[in-house]
């Protein structure tokens, strides 16, 4: 078993994913059972963050770009996440998780939505892990809606333009008040961020596995946590001196 160093777990964990469809197209089973597989892979994920003191958990559930699907995917898509809100409250609410999204949920179905602001709203107390979904999420689509937040404050607090700081620009991210992540993880192998947090990934470490979402369990999280301890971490700056 893989030896976690529990001093050294990061804070803010990020994963992209990707691979329901290619599950499934290689077992030649509809992608739609695909996607149902990658929910069981979130449930087992989710727990295993919580168990070992992760302490935000962000997952890429939707970007702005998966509107271009066939509308039957999408359907199917909102359709099981109304369905994975609901059976997972319960559990929620016992392990101490506050959900929270991000991105343009407003143009989600209203019946998914209604669902999802609920959770959130029944989840808001717990002080445990916050599990961020991003649905209907894009990284510029984020910065675009942040500019135009930006402008509208500094016209209204008569803000100087020199007065724009990073810390300014990140409290009007979608992200505001969250940490960077210090992890992204991406399943089924692409080399490639595909629009997701990408402000906040500045200093990121990444962990890229050809492992297709559905399949991503328990241990290889902890491969990955594992290989993330290893890292040095520099910021631009130079190697610990000793
Ligand atoms: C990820 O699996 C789930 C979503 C993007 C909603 P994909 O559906 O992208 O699966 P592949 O990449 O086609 O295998
Ligand atoms: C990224 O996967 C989005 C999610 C996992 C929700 P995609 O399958 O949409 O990404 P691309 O199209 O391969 O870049
Ligand atoms: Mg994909």
């Amino acid at each position: 078993m893989t030896l976690i160093d529990p001093n050294k777990i990061p804070k803010h964990v990020a994963i992209i994913m990707d691979g329901n469809g290619r599950w499934a197209k290689k077992r030649a089973i509809n992608r739609l059972d695909g996607h149902k597989k990658g929910a069981d892979a979130v449930r087992e994920i989710v727990e295993a963050s919580r168990e070992i003191g992760v302490s935000w958990l962000t997952l890429y559930a939707f970007s702005e770009e998966n509107w271009k699907r066939p509308k039957r995917e999408i359907n199917a898509l909102m359709a099981l996440l109304k369905r994975f809100l609901k059976s997972e409250l319960d559990r929620m609410v016992k392990n101490g998780i506050r959900l929270q999204s991000i991105g343009r949920i407003e143009k989600l179905p209203k019946s998914t939505r209604d669902v999802l602001l609920k959770t959130i709203e029944e989840t808001s107390a717990n002080k445990g892990m916050v599990l961020t979904l991003a649905l209907s999420y894009g990284g510029r689509q984020e910065i675009v809606d942040a500019v135009r937040r930006i402008v509208v404050s500094c016209d209204r607090e008569k803000t100087s333009p020199d007065e724009i700081s990073e810390q300014l620009v990140s409290g009007f991210l979608y992200t505001g008040g969250m940490p960077d992540p210090d992890l992204l993880i991406r399943t089924s192998g692409e080399y490639r961020v595909s629009n997701f947090l990408l402000w906040q990934i500045a200093y990121t470490e990444f962990y890229i596995t050809p492992t297709l979402w559905p399949d991503f369990g328990k241990n290889e999280y902890l491969t990955a946590i594992l290989d993330f301890q290893k890292r040095e971490r520099r910021f631009g700056g130079r190697e610990k001196c000793i």
